[in-house]
């Protein structure tokens, strides 16, 4: 393999997808482009959910099959990095790092189809549609067959917070598994000087965020580590008048989707006895987004020893649980997969995920492709050296 030249066709193929970034479902020209490209190698290309593009490499034997996965959306943000290859797509901009996470895809499509005889089984890689969006693209590709006859599954996430150079891992829960609620409280309106004749839904909603808070610290399990933040309060629109409705929405945080149902349960105990107190009445929505990504124990320790082997010790960061959430989820939810982070920081890139200037290092793709390729290669082949 010639790595000089595949790192120059994947910084090519990065700032082509930073240039036209297109926003969760509506991957459309990204998705033209992979396809073109998965051609042009003398491959078919193929779709699951028809939003992402799938493609397989046979190995010289038959055996497991391994899937790889990126994602492919970018954001709704205004790009101020000032860089020659910025967003032409006025308002949307990768700025997480997807353009990166597909320019290497396309790199480990290019590694694998010029060493198909140093693998047994198969390699599936699916460019994913839709990460950023609740729920993520990944259920439709579920869905769709997208795991079937898959054994593992590698994701991978650039990581401005990791220096270039490092590798994040992590065994079990690794990306928190996040839900989203609404909550409408219906009062009765009046005049701000009689509140005797109203149902003052400000002041429930008031007293509902400040039980919704005693969740964490007095009903879960504080082994258990969950968040729970209100990010939105609407009741009113003047001084003097009492509003008949007050809406309330956020999100909950977790590693175990036990505690989901439980929080949802102890939302709805709180509305209604706030409620039948003051004699309102409530709705509460409570949609379960994506679970937890959990790594598999095994595959785990097969990418820190790769990542030692290739790097050295000093290199290999064991994660904190990231309380962000990530769809890869939906595959690890169902079969062993391991999500591993690639340091892609450096004092000239200060700036964090979905940042207006956010950057990242391009001199981590080939390290990124000679890493997964081993940890591909070592479990389809149970180790041994073809
Ligand atoms: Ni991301």
């Amino acid at each position: 393999m010639d790595w000089s030249i595949l790192q120059g066709r994947m910084v090519q193929y990065r700032r082509h997808f930073h240039q036209y970034p297109e926003v969760s479902h509506h991957e459309v020209k990204t998705r033209g482009f992979i396809q073109k490209e998965l051609e042009l190698l003398g491959l078919k290309p193929f779709s699951f959910s028809g939003k992402d593009v799938a493609v397989e490499i046979e190995g010289r034997a038959p055996g497991k099959m391994v899937a790889l996965r990126a994602d492919m959306d970018a954001l709704p943000i205004n790009e101020e990095t000032g860089l020659p290859f910025a967003s032409k797509n006025n308002g949307t901009m990768h700025a997480c790092g997807h353009d990166g996470h597909m320019a290497i895809l396309l790199g480990l499509v290019h590694f694998f189809k010029e060493n198909q005889h140093q693998f047994n089984g198969s390699i599936r890689f699916i460019f994913q549609h839709a990460e950023e969006s609740i729920p993520g693209g990944a259920r439709e590709v579920v869905e769709a067959g997208g795991l079937k006859g898959v054994d593992a599954i590698f994701g991978y996430h650039l990581w401005q917070p990791l220096p270039a150079g490092t590798i994040g891992v992590r065994s079990g829960p690794v990306m928190a598994g996040a839900d989203e609620f609404n909550i409408r409280i219906f009062g009765k309106g009046g005049h701000g000087s009689m509140p005797n004749e109203t149902v003052d839904p400000t002041l429930i909603a008031a007293m509902a965020i400040m039980q919704i808070h005693t969740i964490v610290s007095r009903s879960l399990n504080p082994i258990e580590p969950a968040v729970i933040s209100i990010g939105e309060l609407k009741s009113g629109s003047t001084y003097n008048v009492i509003p008949d409705q007050a809406t309330l929405s956020g999100t909950v945080r977790h590693f175990n989707p036990h505690v989901s149902k439980q929080v949802h349960k102890r939302l709805a105990d709180i509305l209604a006895g706030i409620c039948l107190s003051y004699g309102a009445k409530y709705e509460l929505d409570y949609s379960y987004g994506d679970p937890p990504v959990t790594n598999n124990e095994k595959l785990y320790a097969i990418m820190k020893e790769k990542a030692i082997d290739l790097f050295g010790e000093s290199t290999v960061v064991e994660m904190d649980p990231q309380l962000g959430s990530e769809d890869f989820s939906y595959y690890t939810d169902r079969i062993p997969g391991m999500y591993t982070f690639i340091g892609v920081g450096n004092k000239d890139l200060p700036y964090g995920h979905h940042h207006p200037k956010f950057d990242l290092d391009e001199n981590m793709f080939v390290p990124t492709v000679k890493l997964l390729s081993d940890a591909v290669v070592h479990y389809l082949n149970n180790g041994e050296i073809l």
